[in-house]
């Protein structure tokens, strides 16, 4: 079944209107629920899980410093409409069905309030998991302007609540960034990209089995996610009008595994302002941008001199990444622009020469090295999975940074495929890739480089909260450990590696 491409409006999230709001503080209520909402003109509504009747959920806009707290509401049914692998950690026969917990992705959060996977809830509060604290979560945004995005984090089905739709936008403003002259207001425009299959009825398809399939199991984990339609802001191939001038765009990869490598199909320039972690000191003309999941960028395209042209993003980045298959008609098309609105009013935003200064952190401040690496498992059934330094979830803590401590992580990446590696708290810099020899390592634990250090690509120039760790290079990232102490996970963004052993905690103490 192939639906027509650019039949319907790209939407907007809304907004989420606080429920009460003075000078210290802003409180928000945010329900979660199963309704049915239309993915596509040609298909039967489909059954989502959404934030406030919304998929994906309102975007939830903050000032920097702004104290904000949120009561996360789990009013699900108890039956998940997704196949659940109950042979997966946490996700066993003798728990709750439907779990949910929040994670704001790269905000800086006490622990209690990160949205740690084993403080899942049910609805109405009337199951927790042994990590539970509270149940109204507190952000202090002491961070500066940045695109986030909030999305489930539970336990062993994250990538099953997050492919039903569990996931929207934070973002944090700042004056910094009113000073800059942006394209702003409807000129501003969040692009949340996901891969999804459907099935006759309109349901969303998600496997039961890998292939070939565990004989032994009903329902099993499968090694990744493929979709064969691609959604923007939760429409399949939409389209936006826009006026012959310049936009902001916010592009966020909330994929379960593909990863996107995204261009214009005019060949013009994109101009990248912004990094996971917010403004980069100077914009940078690129043709493509490539997003692992969880990866955000932001960029201003100008359609000035366009008017009347349609314009098509595509995608050609292969799934999975690097070595799977590449992009057909389908998957290589995201979405399209047609300038087709008269301009409004003269355009007076800009791109901006400078931004915020970056500050590189100089590896000599870091106390402390960490030699960690991603490899490839065998379970009982047969099952590839993969690991954190050879360790699963439940094994001891070994990540155990102090308060105001500076670390480089070696990221040894022993598997065949490129991992997105977000590590919650802190934002990182990337130090630099570098390829080593992997038949070696497996031997003799020794990292043999084979090639020259390469400094980060242009567009990672800035802090990052997700990394690629690409096959058979280590990644050297370097990070300040801070300004809360507890406990807080690292993991492979992949939904099917995170919630199959790829996630491990970490604590930061005093
Ligand atoms: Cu986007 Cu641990 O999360
Ligand atoms: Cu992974």
């Amino acid at each position: 079944m192939t639906l027509s491409k650019f039949a319907d409006e790209l939407p907007i999230p809304p907004i989420l209107q606080a429920r009460w709001k003075d000078a210290s503080h802003t409180y928000y209520e945010v329900r979660m629920t199963e309704f049915k909402q239309s993915l596509h003109s040609e298909l039967n509504d489909t059954t989502v899980w959404g934030y406030e009747g919304s998929y994906p959920g309102p975007t939830i806009e903050v000032e920097s410093g702004e104290k904000v707290f949120i009561k996360w509401i789990n009013d699900l049914p108890d039956k998940h409409f997704l196949p659940i692998d109950h042979t997966v950690h946490g996700a066993e026969l003798n728990k709750p069905e439907v779990r949910t917990v929040v994670h704001v992705h790269g905000a800086s959060v006490e622990s209690e309030s990160d949205g740690y996977p084993d403080a899942w809830f049910t609805k109405g509060f009337k199951q927790v998991g042994p990590y539970f604290r509270k149940q109204i979560y507190r952000y202090d945004n002491y961070m500066r302007a940045v695109t986030l995005w909030y999305h489930d984090h539970t336990i062993g089905i994250s990538r099953l609540n997050i492919y039903a739709g569990l996931a929207g936008f934070y973002l944090l403003r700042d004056q910094r960034e009113r000073s800059l002259n942006l394209p702003s207001g409807r000129y501003e425009v969040p692009l949340i990209i996901q891969d999804k299959t459907f099935n006759k009825d309109g349901s969303l398809y998600y496997p039961k089995q890998p292939d070939p399939p565990v004989p032994e199991l009903e329902t099993s984990i499968v090694p990744e996610f493929i979709g064969d339609t691609i959604l923007v802001n939760g429409k399949v191939w939409p389209y936006l009008n826009v006026e012959p001038r310049k936009y902001r765009f916010r592009l966020l990869n909330a994929s379960n595994t593909r990863f996107y490598r995204l261009k214009l199909d005019s060949g013009q320039l994109m101009y990248q302002i912004a990094t996971d972690s917010g403004f980069m000191q100077h914009p940078i003309g690129v043709k493509e941008i490539m997003l692992g999941v969880a990866e955000r960028a932001e960029v201003i395209i100008d359609f000035s001199n366009l008017a009347g042209k349609n314009i098509i993003m595509t995608n050609d980045a292969p799934a999975p990444f690097p070595t799977g298959d590449p992009t057909n008609e389908n998957t290589g098309t995201v979405m399209q622009f047609r300038v087709t609105l008269p301009l409004s009013s003269v355009d007076t935003s800009v791109i901006p020469a400078y931004m915020v200064p970056f500050v590189p952190v100089k590896e000599e401040s870091a106390s402390k090295i960490r030699y960690l690496t991603l490899n490839d498992n065998m379970d009982k059934y047969g099952r590839e999975f993969m690991l954190l330094d050879n360790k699963q979830w439940d094994a001891p803590i070994t990540e155990n940074p102090k308060l105001g401590a500076t670390e480089i992580w070696y990221l040894i990446n022993l598997t065949t495929d490129s991992h997105p590696i977000h590590i919650h708290l802190i934002d990182f810099q990337i130090l630099d890739r570098r390829n080593f020899d992997v038949e070696k390592y497996n031997k003799e634990k020794v990292i043999h480089y084979t090639g020259p250090a390469m400094p980060p690509e242009p567009q990672e120039r800035g802090g990052k909260d997700t990394v690629r760790a690409n096959p058979n290079q280590v990644t050297r990232i370097i990070m300040k450990f801070g300004p809360y102490t507890g406990l807080y996970v690292w993991h492979c963004h992949i939904m099917e590696h995170e919630d199959y052993e790829m996630m491990r905690p970490f604590i930061v103490i005093r």
